[in-house]
């Protein structure tokens, strides 16, 4: 194996996060029982605000970011993974705490690599990544907390990003019927496309009156966007309807009153997909492998190079990003 390995590598110069290919040596891996060479990893939210230094995601320098990777064993000295194998991981704090996917070789835990599912490989893994498996875990809160094709519409905002996406296949698949929220009204068909039955716009979503409640609409919602978004949409939930609240795109803020939670039962459940435990993870991942329609999966993911990703992560915070994206991290897969 060679001494050095490619990577992008995160330094802090005069205040700002500067983003840049080099070859590190293989020895400056941080330890973990399980080596591996990546082939591919992919851009979430997250990763952008590490890249670009926008949120405090990354605070040791220099560091390789990445939140999710797939990869095939190299050496482990942990009995459940054998050189060869075909793996992933997503989450743990990696990209985060723990350098990442954006590198050639990476070295990590065994607890935080699954296989990769039957029926999936490495790139459709990634072009799920944490963004679609967060949308599967919120799929799965809305159905164990009882919410039923049958009860009424489903609101999925961000319905253009990853998370929104995924969520959108998923939903429709299950047959739900999906309104999705946007602030690109204007791509209606490639929304409808997906599955969605109808399109709204994100500020009707926002601007739902005065009051503390609206008329009664939603019969649960998937919000990847926080803010004034989440707080608007929280008015017009129906009696006993849930909302999965997993991102803040549009803000960390949440203004809102009781009663749409006293009056009309509404139910709130947070999801994190970066800590979730290995069982949940598990059966996410089942239902992805199931249910998303790959040839769906592959229309809504780019593909882009290592090189390419420091032009690229801007784009989520400017609200640019459609769909995935996967980065090829080995060029041979
Ligand atoms: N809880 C978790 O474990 C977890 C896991 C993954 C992601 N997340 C969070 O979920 C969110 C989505 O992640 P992602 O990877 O899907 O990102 P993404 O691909 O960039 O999608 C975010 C979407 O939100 C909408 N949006 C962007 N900026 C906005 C703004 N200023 N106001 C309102 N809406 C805006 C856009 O959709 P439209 O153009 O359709 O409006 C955009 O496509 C992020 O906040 C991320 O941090 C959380």
């Amino acid at each position: 194996m060679a001494e050095t390995f490619e990577a992008l590598v995160l330094h802090q110069e005069d205040g700002r996060t500067v983003a840049r290919l080099e070859n590190l040596p293989v020895d400056a891996l941080p330890e973990g029982e399980v080596l591996l060479e990546v082939l591919c990893s992919t851009l979430n939210y997250k990763d952008a605000l590490a890249i670009t230094g926008a949120g405090r995601i990354v605070r040791s320098f220099p560091f390789v970011p990445g939140i999710d990777l797939a990869g095939r064993v190299v050496a482990s000295s942990d009995a459940r993974f054998r050189p060869g194998e075909l793996v992933f991981s997503t989450g743990w704090g990696v990209g985060e705490r723990h350098w990442g996917g954006l590198a050639r070789l990476a070295r990590l835990k065994a607890d935080w690599l699954q296989r990769i599912p039957e029926g999936l490989d490495p790139r459709r893994v990634m072009a799920i990544g944490t963004a679609g498996f967060t949308a599967a875990l919120c799929v799965l809160a809305l159905e164990d907390q009882g919410v039923r094709p049958g009860d009424g519409e489903i609101l999925v905002t961000g319905a253009m990003g990853g998370v929104g996406s995924v969520a959108v296949l998923l939903l429709a698949r299950a047959g739900f019927r999906v309104v999705a929220a946007t602030g690109r009204p204007e791509q209606e068909a490639r929304l409808k496309e997906l599955g969605a039955a109808s399109v709204v716009d994100r500020r009707e979503v926002a601007e739902s009156g005065k009051g503390p409640l609206a008329s009664a609409r939603w019969a649960g919602a998937v919000d990847a966007v926080g803010g004034a978004v989440l707080a608007g949409l929280l008015k017009a939930v129906r009696y006993r309807g849930v909302v999965a609240a997993c991102g803040n795109a549009g803000g960390g803020e949440l203004v809102t009153t009781v009663y749409p939670f006293i009056l009309r039962g509404v139910r709130l459940v947070g999801i994190d997909s970066s800590m979730n435990p290995m069982p949940e993870r598990e059966r996410a991942w089942a239902r992805l492998a199931r249910d998303l329609d790959l040839a769906r999966l592959d229309a809504i993911t780019s593909v882009i190079e290592l090189a390419h990703v420091p032009a690229t992560a801007p784009r989520f915070l400017e609200g640019k990003v459609e769909g995935r994206i996967v980065v090829r991290v080995d060029p041979r897969a």
